[in-house]
């Protein structure tokens, strides 16, 4: 029996998994164990940022593992303070509450709201949201496909269109505890806050006061050019989630706050076991370092404009193929005109791996360290099948 006959046989059937079996990694590589190599623009759904094996991220792990792996939360250390200390600056935000992952984080700061406005106030999202999986965060997800057979959901929350000013300003009133939103939606297929939405949230915030909490847990950390998505606009959000790339590929999430929410959880309300993980913070600093500190996230901005270019050119030249091209840095959708799972298996076969998501959207996050060269191989290869798909 191979791994994906036997995978069949103990897991539950909740992935599709991709029928390649992997050796290793290596920079944007990934290499299968017939030794065929793989471009990864797939990037753990955005974790990898630093792409495979980073030579700093394998020693400060080894380094903190020889020290400690785990104290538990009773304990501060050393480790997390710095990677505190680093997710914060970066962010612009006040304080920090580390967990494992983005559902947590979602589920942390959902908690902070309905503590700090309490149970009546309404608590919106946006449609085509994606927030994570477990029962606050499923809610706050607003399409049905992750939702249907799992009812009831949290009661008080409700979605407002995307980019739609006159939805959020009919929607939006003193009654208001909160809004989460995705500046770049990942799952929902790569969909950006416009300027005048982001005006219109700044407007209503001003005059009801309620809670923007943005979610940068995909299209954070310097994917998008910038340290977070929102830093796009004149918007400081009140909590700021993080996840996925913050743990260079280990377990890592955080919950950010301004200094008015610093104060809402007391001891007792909230905790985890795992959450700033002492080998997951060093880790962590070291992505946090790279990006923000020695140029990765300059390299997603400038080679992230040279990509979307090529790809602008391309739509040109296939426009019954491509419908547009959208996103910012190295966090892109193709949204094609049909089904987008034959195009990430033509791209498999050319040694290429990227995601298809919300059906006809070609979703890439390559790793911030790759190089033209790279990009350069996926135009290539993206380009030839697009011809073939003309035949
Ligand atoms: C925007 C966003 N929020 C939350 C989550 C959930 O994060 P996790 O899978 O780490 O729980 C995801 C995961 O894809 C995400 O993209």
């Amino acid at each position: 029996m191979n791994i994906f006959e036997k995978e069949k046989q103990l897991f539950l059937n909740t992935y599709r998994r991709i029928p390649i079996e992997i050796s290793h990694g290596k920079g944007v590589h990934l290499i299968d164990v017939k030794g065929k190599k793989y471009l990864d623009f797939f990037c753990g759904l955005g974790v990898n940022a630093l792409g495979h094996s980073h030579p700093r991220i394998i020693e400060a792990v080894t380094n903190q593992v020889t020290r400690f792996m785990h104290l538990s939360n009773n304990y501060i250390t050393a480790i997390q303070v710095e990677f505190a200390e680093m997710l914060i600056k970066h962010s612009g935000m006040s304080k920090i509450f580390l967990t494992n992952s983005g559902t947590e984080a979602i589920e942390g700061a959902l908690k902070i709201i309905r503590k700090k406005f309490g149970p009546e106030k309404k608590i919106f999202a946006l449609t085509n949201s994606f927030h994570g999986r477990t029962y606050g965060a499923l809610t706050l997800t607003e399409r049905n496909k992750y939702k249907a057979g799992f009812e009831p959901m949290l009661p008080g929350i409700s979605y407002i269109n995307f980019n739609d000013i006159e939805d959020i300003n009919n929607r939006i009133d003193k009654e208001t505890a909160a809004i989460f939103i995705e500046f770049i939606q990942g799952e929902g297929g790569i969909n950006v806050v416009s300027d005048e939405f982001a005006e219109k949230l700044n407007e209503l915030r001003k005059k009801f006061g309620f809670a923007l909490v943005a979610d940068g847990i995909q299209c954070g950390c310097g994917r998008t050019g910038k340290p977070f998505s929102y830093n796009y606009y004149d918007i400081h959000p009140d909590i700021v989630t993080s996840a996925k790339a913050i743990g260079g590929g280990l377990p890592l999430g955080a919950i950010l706050t301004s200094e008015e929410y610093a104060n809402v959880l007391v001891p007792g309300n909230h905790g985890t076991t795992f959450g700033g993980n002492p080998v997951s913070c060093a880790a962590g600093k070291v992505v946090l370092e790279e990006i923000f500190e020695n140029g990765l996230m300059q390299n997603a901005l400038d080679l992230g404009r040279y990509f979307n270019r090529q790809l602008e050119e391309l739509k040109i030249l296939f426009p019954e193929d491509i419908k547009e091209i959208r996103g910012r840095g190295f966090m892109i959708g193709i949204e094609l005109f049909y089904d987008g799972n034959s195009t990430v298996d033509m791209l498999k076969e050319k040694q290429i791996l990227a995601n298809c998501t919300n059906q006809n959207v070609i979703r890439l996050l390559p790793p911030l360290i790759t190089t033209k060269e790279d990009i350069d191989f996926f135009l290539y290869n993206f380009h030839e099948i697009l011809k073939l798909k003309q035949l």
